[in-house]
């Protein structure tokens, strides 16, 4: 469907026309004063110059012309030169209908040009666990991939796994100090090694740490770590091994936790991935020219006239010949590409790597890694702060594991949910569905605290605002959806139905501004994508949840004695069921049947 705006705009430029003025001048947007007006268009003010008149009698001329359009309830010019917009009643309603009608969809199209679009937007450690900081790239990540499926694009999720490096070679080594009887560090082995993994996760992620922090005071002990990569990234047998089974146990935990938080990875692809496609594109980048040595090490020029500030060039291998974490991420874009010819890959991290992300992009770019058209983006995410307004911190100042987090996010809605419960008379529900509802609150409270801030800004981690049931928060929004839920299951349960509802212009103010608020629902959408901005759907939903409680408050739905009024607040009540819903499933969370 043609967005609202669109049809209000298309109106005005043709009475903009009809006047004799240019139609460029007939930019219509929302009204920043709601209290006089819906749409507004300040046209005139800058068409005065060009016809040397005064704005307002411009203004005034559009707005007798709008005045017999039948769109349009109130056109109306006012000093210095605006024009205040009212659109009909009726008009509206068409609209809302035609949404209705548009099951699944609800106005908002497909895109005609679908993309391919890789998301990187994991960046977990193989054998660590998941960290707070990795809370942020898997909400954002998920959502913008939601919303980019939801717009008709083929979004791809890529984990891209830390699997790659001194890591490896130091679990490899701590293994070897405490098992050295293991088959793997046997090199005259033959046979096949055996298909159990000689660790269990919980293991792994106390050997990680244990090796880590043993590497920093002992230098031999550090050395063998080195030795250990070396040989494991020269292919020797047991220890490729070793890295399968690393990498198997700590998926699936690292699968289990990201299932948790409602976020899912289309490839579950690692650095290591791209190390075969290294030795080809250095010798292309050094064919072509675009790589030189310089103090010892293999260097790209990336920056550009126009800077303002220094950018330095992009190392692609030490003076040791090792690559680094750009390389690996320049031979990530190589695959990529081969496999994919993605149009646009998307990379959310944090905003701390945005010169590094500059670089890695004008290198692929300069060195032809990637088409003249094929875009990069870098989405730059803010600290996590605690309330003290520092890097969320465990209260001993550790960093705090990802699951620990969620448990206690958990278990604080399930205190407010039980709470909740003895507020209310009527339904009581089990001690079993308040648990899982609680968690599905709790993530709710997770995600839209951190995707109602733009990514780009720090946030204050706020436990008790998050899950509070009011304010602009997700359980507030879940909470708007389960009373919409309740209401249509009343309905139902009196023997009523739905049947020849149709959306009849609305009867006050109220149900005028929440349809007007369902009205944006596919500019929001389409907004949200073109910006990679999952925060402007949750402005949208808090404005849209806000709306319909006031419709709510003020008007008697289920005690309405007009069957087809009924029939019509039952129809719009579904609509906004629906798009919140929409909505919420591209923030990446669900609401509970009760609460
Ligand atoms: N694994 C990296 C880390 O823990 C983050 C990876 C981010 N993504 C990327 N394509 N570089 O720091």
């Amino acid at each position: 469907m043609e967005k609202i705006l669109d049809l209000i705009a298309d109106e005005v430029k043709k009475a903009f026309v009809s006047c004799g003025y240019d139609e460029k001048y007939a930019g219509v947007t929302l009204s920043n004063r709601p209290d006089l007006c819906e749409y507004q268009c300040n046209g005139a003010l800058a068409a005065a110059k060009e016809y040397k008149k005064a704005p307002f009698v411009i203004a005034d001329e559009v707005a007798q012309k709008l005045s017999q359009n039948s769109m349009f309830a109130m056109a109306e010019s006012v000093k210095p030169g605006f024009l205040n917009l009212k659109i009909q009643k009726s008009f509206l309603a068409d609209y809302i209908e035609q949404m209705c009608q548009d099951t699944g969809r609800y106005g908002c199209e497909r895109t005609k040009q679908p993309k391919t679009v890789i998301v990187d937007y994991g960046g977990p450690n193989v054998a660590k666990p998941l960290h707070v900081g990795h809370l942020r790239p898997a909400i954002i990540g998920e959502s913008i991939k939601r919303i980019g499926k939801f717009m008709g694009h083929n979004m791809i999720g890529d984990v891209h796994l830390g699997d790659w490096g001194l890591q490896m070679g130091l679990i490899i080594t701590e293994l070897k100090e405490r098992k050295p009887d293991l088959v793997y560090f046997d090199e005259t082995f033959e046979g096949e090694y055996p298909k159990e993994a000689p660790f269990t996760i919980a293991e792994l992620e106390e050997i990680y740490p244990a090796a880590s922090s043993r590497s920093k005071g002992d230098e031999s002990y550090k050395e063998a770590a080195m030795q250990a990569t070396f040989e494991l990234q020269q292919g020797r047998k047991g220890y490729q091994a070793l890295l399968s089974h690393i990498l198997n146990v700590s998926v699936s935990d690292l699968k289990r936790n990201y299932e948790n938080l409602n976020v899912s990875f289309e490839l579950w692809k690692g650095e290591s991935d791209a190390q075969p496609y290294i030795p080809e594109m250095v010798q292309k980048m050094k064919d072509d020219g675009y790589a030189y040595v310089s103090d010892g090490a293999l260097v790209v020029d990336v920056k550009e006239e126009t800077d303002t500030k220094e950018v330095p060039p992009c190392i692609i291998l030490k003076s040791d010949g090792a690559s680094l974490y750009n390389t690996t991420d320049l031979a990530t874009i190589v695959w990529r590409m081969q496999d994919y010819q993605p149009d646009e890959m998307i990379y959310v991290t944090d905003k701390r790597q945005e010169l590094y992300f500059m670089q890695v992009f004008r290198c692929a770019r300069k060195t032809g890694l990637v088409k003249p058209v094929t875009q990069l983006k870098h989405i730059g995410f803010g600290t996590m702060n605690g309330k003290d307004g520092k890097p969320f911190k465990t209260r001993d100042g550790g960093v705090m594991r990802l699951e620990y987090l969620v448990d206690e996010i958990n278990k604080e809605m399930l205190r407010k949910i039980n709470e909740n419960q003895k507020t209310r008379e009527g339904v009581v529900i089990s001690e079993e569905e308040a648990k899982e509802t609680s968690k599905t609150v709790a993530l709710a409270a997770i995600k839209y605290g951190d995707l109602s801030n733009q990514a780009g800004k720090d946030y204050i981690f706020d436990i008790d605002r998050f899950t509070s049931f009011e304010g602009n928060t997700g359980p507030y929004i879940l909470y708007t959806i389960v009373r919409i839920k309740s209401i249509l299951n009343k309905y139902k349960t009196v023997g009523r139905n739905e049947d020849g509802a149709v959306i009849e212009a609305p009867h006050s103010d109220l149900e005028k501004e929440l349809m007007l608020t369902l009205s944006r629902f596919n500019a929001v959408m389409e907004n949200a994508y073109e910006e990679t901005a999952p925060h402007k759907i949750c402005a949208y939903i808090y404005e849209l949840a806000n709306a319909f409680n006031s419709f709510y408050h003020a008007t008697k739905i289920l005690t309405e004695e007009k069957e087809q009024v009924q029939k019509s607040y039952i129809r719009m009540l579904g609509l906004t069921k629906a798009i919140l819903e929409t909505c919420i499933d591209v923030l990446g969370f669900q609401a509970p049947e009760r609460m």
